[in-house]
């Protein structure tokens, strides 16, 4: 569990309405969608787009300004409020949310879909607009992006109202050992990352039990998963004084962990997720209930995946036609599945690599370059 070590309250935000507000080439863009599937609302323009637009440095707007919020897009009401009042949060936001989409595609590089982004605006396309497996995923990861670039933000003097991680000593913490180096404020990162990623669905103000507040439901609870991630993986780092290396005295602090093990974690997560439908008292139940009931810290999901195997408008899916498959391997990334069965072209590409290296006293490594031709395959 989360435990509630309050540092900073965030201004209360009370329920507004959906964001309508576009710039007029969105709305057109939304109208149209609206009229082709009143689902498509749900994701037209979000919060993700901060990772394409790079932020110019905060130092360039005065606190409370407004230019900077005002131009951003994807901004909901909400997260707009937010962004006037923590200005210089914004770009680690952005930079969170950068992060969460290339460790997505990082972990996903093998699999049918591969968590690519498709254009400025709405970032990962249509296929976030069906509440999947992989919507969830990448909700998670976005918001656990932003736990973890706003905790190290604090933790380097960047941001105007938060510092190093005031997080108690743990219990288990040698009496010997020093606790208080400079740490990852992580509980400020958790919090922050709540508000403002949430924002969006806490403005939402669908009726019961709908197919859109089954969607706001699994939202909440992905992006709580993802930030449970980071918050549960930070961990006590240590460093050594004392005389010649002795080790004698040790300051300890909470650092975050590599991003790469919150990408592992919840790609694990992703695949045990929850398949999930909407009670008629309008709360998330299982689909199946021989199942444990995920607890905050798993993801959960309402609607089958789409075919990622072809091209389709209608669900966002890209396809996998001129993926590169490998012939022997029988997991995902092998031709049959990733092809979908369609075959597969063979073409040869050089591959330049370090090669025939030799370690020299001391300390580094030579290598030479290798060229080497390889066979390559595509998908049909
Ligand atoms: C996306 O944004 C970049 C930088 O802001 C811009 O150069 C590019 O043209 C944009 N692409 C699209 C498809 O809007
Ligand atoms: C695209 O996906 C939709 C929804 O699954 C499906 O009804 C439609 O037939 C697909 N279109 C094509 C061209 O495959
Ligand atoms: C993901 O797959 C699409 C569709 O095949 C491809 O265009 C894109 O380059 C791939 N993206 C990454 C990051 O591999
Ligand atoms: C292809 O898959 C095989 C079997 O899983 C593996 O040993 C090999 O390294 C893979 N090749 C490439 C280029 O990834």
């Amino acid at each position: 569990m989360f435990p509630q070590r309050r540092l900073f309250t965030f201004p209360f935000l009370g329920r507004g309405r959906m964001d309508v507000r576009m710039n007029q080439g969105h709305l057109l863009l939304a109208v149209t969608l609206i009229f082709c599937n009143s689902q498509l609302l749900v994701v037209a323009n979000s919060w993700w787009s901060l990772a394409m637009n790079p932020i110019q440095r905060p130092e360039m707007y005065i606190i409370g300004a407004q230019p900077l919020c005002s131009q951003l897009t994807g901004l909901s009401q909400g997260q707009r409020k937010l962004c006037q009042l923590y200005q210089d949060h914004m770009v680690y936001i952005g930079e969170g949310a950068k992060t969460g989409i290339k460790e997505c595609q990082y972990q996903f590089r093998q699999r049918r879909w591969n968590c690519s982004t498709v254009d400025n605006t709405s970032v990962f396309g249509r296929v976030m607009q069906i509440g999947s497996r992989e919507t969830a995923f990448t909700y998670a990861i976005s918001a656990a992006g932003v736990v973890n670039a706003v905790s190290r933000a604090c933790r380097e003097g960047e941001l105007s109202t938060c510092g190093c991680s005031r997080a108690a000593r743990p219990k288990d913490l040698p009496r010997d050992w020093l606790w208080g180096g400079c740490g990852d404020n992580v509980n400020y990162g958790y919090r922050f990352a709540r508000e403002f990623v949430d924002a969006r669905e806490r403005e939402k103000n669908y009726p019961r039990g709908s197919v859109e507040h089954a969607r706001t439901l699994m939202n909440v609870q992905n992006n709580e998963a993802g930030r449970m991630a980071v918050y549960n993986l930070a961990n006590v780092a240590c460093k050594c004084h004392g005389v010649s290396g002795s080790c004698s005295l040790k300051t300890c602090w909470l650092q975050l962990a590599d991003f790469r093990r919150v990408g592992e974690f919840l790609k694990e997560k992703y695949d045990s997720a929850a398949a999930m439908r909407i009670s008629r008292r309008g709360k998330l139940e299982l689909v199946n209930n021989r199942f444990n009931p995920p607890t905050s810290e798993d993801l959960v999901y309402i609607d089958p995946s789409p075919d990622y195997c072809l091209r389709n408008e209608t669900t966002g899916s890209l396809g996998t036609q001129d993926r590169l498959c490998n012939k022997t391997s029988e997991g995902m990334d092998g031709c049959e599945l990733m092809c979908c069965g369609r075959g597969y072209d063979q073409f040869k590409t050089y591959k330049h690599e370090r090669c025939h290296c030799k370690f020299h006293w001391c300390c580094y490594v030579k290598c030479k370059r290798c060229t080497s031709l390889v066979d390559q395959f595509v998908c049909k």
